[in-house]
């Protein structure tokens, strides 16, 4: 039985008659799920932090494919990308106009001002936690440096809006376009967060574009990922058409994205991918 449902099931109702959209039993996740899924975020989150150590100029992005590949796999735990849906790495590393879904390559090299979105998430013991961060190689422009850094606050801006039994998630995406618009900035609509903890991808979609007071009640229990991606020019894209993954923005201008799982406490949220 899911006893953390349970406790809540009656206020859910309640919210359910007077017809908000509220989760399900699957997306509340119990005590002993929470913790699973924390102990899988520490060790997503020394990955990363390992990258950040080892990220440099001259190196390709299957160089951080196998540094993340090794240190998972010595650490007890699996890389969830690596054949998830036929992805052939172990982790996504997308370079500059690339928007998310980058498969490592040898033949992909990090050159001084490049800004690199890696995205890892871990398996530990059946439970997933998924984050991602962007790195600075050498010396970026101006430019890039802002995209990176406003793409951060946008989704530091939704993590602190969650109050629970009360914030949509309809209204963590109008906090995002309104601060990505804000800076002249586009955000990307056709990819968004999602639950996660016992699966890679579960319901609720989280977008990142909404209005304030639309979509699903956040809720204690509730578990999901925010990982906006932010254009510097239009927010249209493209599926590279020969690895069927990897997405592009479609003007060949920069984009960036930073991602962290989330479990909706009591009384706010807690990051426990950092
Ligand atoms: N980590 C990605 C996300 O944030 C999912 C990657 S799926 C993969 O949702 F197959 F491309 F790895
Ligand atoms: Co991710
Ligand atoms: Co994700």
């Amino acid at each position: 039985m899911n006893e953390a449902y349970e406790k809540i099931k009656n206020r859910l109702l309640e919210y359910k008659k007077k017809n908000y959209i509220v989760p399900t039993e699957k997306m509340i996740k119990t005590k002993e799920q929470i913790e699973g899924i924390k102990a899988a975020g520490v060790i997503n989150t020394a990955i990363l932090d390992m990258v950040e150590e080892n990220i440099k100029a001259g190196m390709s992005t299957e160089d951080i494919n196998k540094l993340v590949h090794n240190f998972t796999i010595s650490h007890g735990a699996i890389p969830a990308p690596l054949n998830y849906e036929g992805f052939p790495k172990s982790v996504c590393v997308s370079v500059n106009d690339s928007v998310c879904h980058g498969i490592p390559s040898k033949k992909l090299i990090l050159k001084n001002g490049d800004i690199v979105n890696v995205d890892v998430t871990t398996i530990y013991k059946g439970y997933y936690a998924d984050a991602s961060r962007m790195y600075i190689i050498g010396e970026a422009k101006e430019n890039a440096k802002k995209l990176v850094k406003v793409t951060k606050e946008c989704l530091e801006l939704a993590v602190n809006a969650i109050v629970p039994w009360e914030t949509r998630l309809g209204d963590l995406g109008d906090i995002i376009l309104t601060h990505a618009r804000k800076n002249g900035y586009s955000v990307v609509r056709e990819i968004g967060g999602h639950g996660v903890g016992l699966e890679m991808h579960e319901d609720p979609y989280v977008s990142h574009v909404g209005k304030k007071g639309t979509g699903m009640l956040i809720v204690p229990g509730m578990v999901f990922t925010i990982e906006p991606m932010v254009n510097e020019g239009s927010r249209l894209i493209y599926q590279d058409s020969r690895n069927g993954w990897t997405i592009y923005t479609y003007d060949g201008k920069l984009s960036a994205q930073w991602e962290h799982t989330i479990v909706v406490t009591e009384d706010g949220c807690e990051i426990i991918t950092h």
